[in-house]
């Protein structure tokens, strides 16, 4: 099942936020859910201790370099979705983390100069593509981005990193108090209180945008349902005796 993993080499630039908007309404949607929390600081999981069981939803913390590929490898089995938020620094957990993703999002606020770390994390997928040949899907995701900007200046900034041959989401994640107060509040933001966070239901818009975009690129594998596996084999084998019947005849 995929993973997806949120990357920049820059604290602050928004990872874990969008990891977290990402998980809670891929959660939401009834998916299960496993978020890995690869800061060494633990935000994620020490905001989980107030956190309302959501099902389906788990955080794993205490993820390493040592540890992360037996990690995700187990919860791949047992999850539809493995979000991945990586810390920030250029470190042996970053490339490991990197190269075990199906998909990664490169978080960067606007055209703020948290590129470069963005770029770092760019950097780093090429030369797994050039020295390795592990080629990892990627885009760069916006965030924190003014509700008032205007469309033509976020047409500007997807032109640019498009001119570089790098793939930007078309959903950004604005700059919304929802976003910061779910930390606050130790809750994913649909379970804030919406007379007491301004513009809720337009950051839970964003969120579902945002997701639509990102289960595009990383989509679950439709199974085949139990009853029309199970009809199709049993008719198979209800089949092959007859065949062989014939065939002995033939012969
Ligand atoms: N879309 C957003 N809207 C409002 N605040 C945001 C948004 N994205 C991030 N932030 C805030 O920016 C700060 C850094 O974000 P964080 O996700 O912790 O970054 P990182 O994980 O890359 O270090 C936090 O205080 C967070 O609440
Ligand atoms: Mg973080």
């Amino acid at each position: 099942m995929p993973v997806i993993t949120f990357a920049n080499t820059k604290g602050g630039a928004g990872k874990t936020t969008m990891a977290l908007v990402v998980a809670g309404e891929l959660a939401k949607r009834g998916f299960r859910v496993a978020m890995l929390d690869a800061d060494p600081q633990q935000w994620v999981s020490r905001w989980m201790v107030r956190m309302a069981k959501v099902p389906k939803f788990s955080i794993i913390a205490d993820i390493d370099a040592d540890n992360i590929e037996k990690t995700i490898k187990d919860l791949k089995k047992r999850n539809d979705y493995v979000v991945v938020d990586l810390p920030g620094g250029v470190t042996p957990l970053l490339a490991k983390g990197l190269g075990l993703s199906d998909h990664v999002f490169v978080p960067v606020q606007g055209c703020a100069l948290d590129a470069a770390g963005g770029a770092q994390v760019l950097d780093i997928l090429k030369k797994l593509k050039s020295e390795c040949d592990i080629h990892i899907a990627h885009s760069v995701a916006l965030t924190r981005v003014s509700s008032i900007i205007t469309t033509r200046a976020l047409l500007a900034v997807k032109g640019m990193l498009a001119q570089q041959g790098v793939h930007v989401l078309a959903t950004p994640l604005i700059e919304r108090a929802a976003y910061r107060d779910m930390f606050d509040a130790g809750t994913l933001i649909d379970a804030l209180d919406p007379e007491a966070v301004s513009n809720l239901a337009k950051a839970q818009d964003n969120a579902r945008l945002l997701v639509d975009e990102i289960a595009q690129f990383a989509p679950v594998p439709v199974k085949v349902p139990k009853t029309a596996k199970s009809t199709a084999t049993a008719k198979a084998k209800a089949e092959t005796p007859r065949k062989t019947a014939a065939a002995k005849k033939a012969a």
